[in-house]
């Protein structure tokens, strides 16, 4: 059965630059779910120099992950609020099998689940000339780059008018540490998904509204809905 507007969670997994972000915002507005993304929040505690910020930056600034307990309060705080208590797009957790196991358990208590989990893949030789080319908007974090998807005036967001900025973590040293990451801490998360059936793998090596109408068929969104 398709995906109905406000189904529960639904993930976006994949690797560093694999789309997740570019689609998460389509995907949201489409399903009536807030798009919640780990790296935006945590981006969000640096920025307002929380404690949580602070004792993130140093594993944000070398690609690594910042510690389980701290992510999963996080987005379990996040999960709290109104808006989110009818179900969320999840963009960038779970990324280690421990937070799954939290993330079942949190959802177990509220009787819901994980509907879907969508993974994008993507050659990794085209993520580091990807993240490398990325421009994200300060104040609602759009998504640009600068061959495959450019702004209509440089350095500014079309979307709100906020200044473009690079992420200082998408160095390229820096991301090829991102990268192997990954393949080690949440490359089993996705087998979990696949073993029980709930993975929706969508080819992301693709133009990106051509991906855009892999992931609406993906998830059965009918044209009305996903207009
Ligand atoms: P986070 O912010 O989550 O970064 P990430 O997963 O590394 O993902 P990205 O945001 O870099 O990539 P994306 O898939 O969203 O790609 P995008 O759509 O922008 O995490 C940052 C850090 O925070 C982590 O390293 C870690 O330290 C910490 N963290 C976060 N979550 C955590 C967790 N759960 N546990 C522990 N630590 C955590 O696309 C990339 C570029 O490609 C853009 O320029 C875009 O325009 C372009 N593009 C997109 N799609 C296409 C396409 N189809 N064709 C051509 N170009 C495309």
């Amino acid at each position: 059965m398709g995906l109905q507007p406000r189904d529960d969670v639904v993930l976006l997994l994949g690797a560093p630059g694999s789309g997740k972000g570019t689609q998460a915002r389509f995907l949201a507005d489409t399903l009536g779910i807030p798009h919640i993304a780990s790296g935006d929040l945590l981006r969000d505690h640096r920025g307002r120099g929380t404690a949580l910020g602070h004792a993130a930056q140093t594993y944000m600034d070398r690609g690594d992950l910042v510690p389980d307990s701290l992510v999963v309060d996080m987005i379990c705080a996040r999960m709290n609020e109104p808006d989110a208590c009818r179900g969320a797009l999840l963009d960038g957790f779970p990324r280690t099998v421990a937070q799954d196991q939290a993330l079942g358990d949190r959802l177990a208590v509220r009787g819901s689940g994980v509907r879907a989990a969508i993974y994008f893949e993507v050659p990794l030789e085209v993520l580091i000339d990807r993240l490398a080319g990325r421009w994200l908007c300060r104040r609602c974090q759009a998504s640009y780059h600068e061959v495959y998807r450019q702004p209509e005036r440089n350095g500014t967001c079309d979307r709100c008018q906020g200044e473009l900025y690079q992420r200082s973590d998408d160095k390229r040293e820096v991301v090829a540490n991102r990268v192997s990451v990954y393949l080690r801490d949440t490359l089993p998360v996705v087998e979990r998904y696949e073993q029980r059936g709930l993975l929706r793998r969508i080819d992301g090596d693709r133009p990106i509204e051509v991906v855009r109408d892999a992931l609406r068929s993906a998830l059965e969104l009918h044209a009305e809905v996903a207009a």
